[in-house]
């Protein structure tokens, strides 16, 4: 459910209101359980929040931070999200961070998810994204794996094939494992994707709008980051 809105009126306040707000919450987990744990998304939109969080003084080395999803590619393969948090996150004050990747490709694809499974620990932090029909992580509307994606006894993480490019296999966190977390931040720009969160706030329609599954979800606290 949603617990929290904040409007911004620009994209560069926006991301460095998240920075600081995600980096608060670092600093309590830390404070309340000596490490945090902080899954974050990719695509185009964390760019400048990586860069302002990055720049956020704490114990980086008591932190982990793990990708909401990923795409089954080499880390150096431009569309790895693995790389954009490398390049972009992982530097200066957050250098001391530890990393832990999604996609392994001396595993493969179910090997890694078995792995990522089972490493899996109970994030304080996770920061959504939203695209443009609705999906988020990579549970994409039409996909084979939204419902296995959505469901109560779903694994950690599961493979899911995007309806979207790069149509290349992903590896994402499952629904259930990501409404755990402490906060959820759902961070998401422009006019296009607010009527998308509009529509999913009034209606619970996963199938078609897998974000609303998140604001609908009794124990899943989205916090929302908006600017045009
Ligand atoms: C990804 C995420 C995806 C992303 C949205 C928004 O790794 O790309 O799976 O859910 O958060 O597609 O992406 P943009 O920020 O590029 O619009």
């Amino acid at each position: 459910m949603i617990i929290a809105e904040h409007l911004y009126t620009s994209s560069d306040v926006q991301a460095q209101r998240l920075a600081w707000i995600t980096a608060k919450s670092l600093v309590d987990a830390i404070a309340a359980n000596g490490q945090a744990r902080l899954l974050v998304s990719g695509g185009s939109t964390p760019k400048a929040f990586f860069a302002a969080l990055s720049k956020e003084a704490l114990a980086w080395e008591r932190v982990t931070i793990g990708l909401v999803d990923d795409r089954c590619v080499e880390s150096f393969d431009p569309s790895s999200n693995a790389k954009l948090v490398g390049e972009n996150l992982l530097v200066g004050e957050a250098f001391g961070a530890t990393f832990q990747p999604l996609f392994d490709p001396e595993l493969g694809v179910e090997k890694s998810a078995q792995w990522a499974a089972g490493a899996a620990l109970r994030p304080d932090v996770v920061v959504l994204g939203l695209g443009g029909d609705g999906h988020t992580a990579s549970l994409f509307p039409g996909s084979p794996q939204l419902e296995q994606g959505l469901s109560a006894d779903a694994a950690p993480v599961i493979a899911a094939e995007p309806t979207m490019e790069p149509m290349v296999t992903r590896l994402t966190h499952s629904g259930p494992f990501l409404a755990q977390a402490s906060r959820v931040f759902l961070h998401f720009e422009g006019a296009g994707k607010r009527e998308v969160y509009e529509d999913a706030r009034l209606r619970d329609q996963p199938s078609t709008t897998p974000i609303s599954w998140f604001l609908h979800h009794p124990d899943c606290p989205v916090e929302t980051f908006w600017a045009p």
